[in-house]
């Protein structure tokens, strides 16, 4: 029989190592891994082979199985992002930085959830119930129908589901809980593994929706969201800036949806109010058009989103000028930089190069490379773009553009929005229309002649 010997665990990847290493082998970060207590031995110590188990129901893949119930909340761009509503039943992890607002989000969905009529908890193991109160007060939910447990003894948590038999339980936070039969620390990897593990399990056999709150922290002490997200249905990272109001909810893992799906909030003074149009705030603090300013079609899940990427090009004192990206992939813009000057013959060498998205959006599809590059054209040659243009494409390797999906989509949304002009790869399936001029390119050498003379 196996020997059961303390491991060692990544809190970032998650990877199990024997050794303590002061560097995970598995993703290359620094002081992440953190020793995890022996697994317990089976029953009377025996190896599974030993004992005999019962047997389990099997059936077949033709079954016929009804779709999962699901409850829509109201606040429509919740449950959008959790793939069309709560699914009975279903684990969720919503992970964030301290204090972006997870609490506020969970309160405001709890209570909506329980006005639907589903019978909810909130547990809170970081804040008394006073504080709980005061919050769903300031966000005017005080009268709605959730249950508040303030316990971190997962123990007498589970005790307690199992006696009220909810719908829906929240726990804030998951590092938070301690599980009694798990000799560490709360907030230590096995501690958080084990946590979810029994809510999860809870959540499977009684049908109960669970949803865990999860703290990303920079710091390997307190193991990360990371170390459970194979365990549970849905993985959701609630993200923004702190100096901006917006945040998103990006599903990152869905076994019931799109991934990739977002949901846009502002946090205003009174909680988290809804964005429907998510464009027209990204745009919003748009001016006159203006050198490094470039207008980007994305997709963000199922829907369009138009973001501003900006760019600023100013001539550098340093040895290796800077490359500063907010919001964009910088692998990319460094591959972009690199089209640019081989295939276009336009340098950046000795410049300083600053490219971020407005309003503290992040956007991750290579879709946004032609309109990167547009900006980072523009305030080089300190020619402004035409203002009613939106841009769309991928740059490959030898500057050729290449068509991206639900290019028609991405022009809808241009043109509700007032748009007039479109830039996108040759190959692009879709023709203008909606009072949209489109204009397909074949590569970036032809963009720039177009639109910057002769480069
Ligand atoms: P919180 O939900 O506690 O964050 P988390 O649970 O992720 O740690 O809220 C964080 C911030 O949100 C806090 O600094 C105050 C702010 N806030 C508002 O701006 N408006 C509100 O209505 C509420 C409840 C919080
Ligand atoms: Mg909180």
């Amino acid at each position: 029989m196996a020997k059961n010997t303390i491991s060692f665990t990544c809190t970032k990847c998650g990877a199990v190592h024997k050794k303590w290493n002061g560097r995970c082998d598995s993703c290359g970060e620094w002081n992440t891994l953190v020793e995890e207590a022996p697994l317990s031995a089976g029953p009377k110590g025996k190896s599974l082979g030993a004992s005999k188990g019962r047997l389990v129901g099997l059936s077949s893949l033709s079954e016929n199985e009804a779709p999962p119930p699901r409850t829509l909340c109201g606040m429509a761009e919740f449950d959008r992002v959790l793939g069309g509503g709560l699914v009975a039943g279903s684990a969720i992890l919503v992970g964030g930085d301290p204090g972006i607002g997870k609490s506020t989000l969970l309160l405001q969905a709890v209570a909506h959830f329980a006005m639907k009529g589903l019978k909810t908890l909130y547990i809170s193991g970081e804040e008394a119930s006073a504080q709980v109160r005061m919050r769903a007060q300031r966000l005017g939910l005080q009268h709605a129908p959730v249950q508040l447990g303030a316990e971190t003894n997962l123990r007498d948590i589970i005790t307690t589901m199992e006696a009220e038999a909810p719908d829906l339980v929240v726990i804030d936070s998951i590092q938070t809980m301690w599980a009694d039969h798990v000799e560490s620390a709360p907030g230590s990897v096995s501690q958080v593994r084990a946590a979810c593990h029994e809510l999860v399990t809870f959540a499977k056999r009684r049908g109960c929706s669970v949803i865990l709150v999860g703290h990303v922290t920079k710091e390997g002490q307190i193991a990360g969201p990371r170390v459970v997200e194979h365990m549970v249905d849905t993985v959701l990272y609630f993200e923004g800036e702190r100096g901006h109001q917006f945040r998103i909810l990006r599903a990152v893992k869905n076994r019931f949806g799109p991934a990739a799906e977002i949901g846009v909030f502002e946090m205003t003074g009174a909680g988290l109010a809804e964005v429907s149009n998510p464009s027209a705030l990204f745009l919003s603090e748009r001016g006159q058009a203006a050198p490094g300013s470039a207008v980007f079609a994305g997709i963000e899940g199922t829907r369009p989103v138009l973001t501003e990427i900006q760019a600023l090009v100013a001539p550098s004192s340093l040895a290796s000028p800077r490359r500063t990206v907010v919001g964009l992939d910088s692998g990319r813009i460094s591959t972009i930089l690199a089209v640019l000057e081989s295939r276009c013959g336009i340098p950046f060498t000795g410049l300083d190069v600053f490219l971020n998205v407005a309003g503290g959006m992040r956007v991750l599809e290579p879709a946004a490379d032609l309109a990167a590059a547009a900006a980072l054209l523009s305030a080089r040659e300190d020619v402004a773009l035409p203002a009613e243009m939106v841009i769309f494409g991928e740059i490959s390797l030898s500057a050729a553009l290449r068509p991206v999906g639900q290019a028609e989509n991405r022009l809808k949304e241009a043109a509700k929005l007032g748009f007039s002009q479109a830039i996108a790869p040759s190959g692009t399936k879709t023709e203008g229309g909606d009072g949209i001029e489109l204009k397909k390119l074949p590569d970036l050498v032809t963009f720039v002649g177009d639109m910057f003379g002769a480069g």
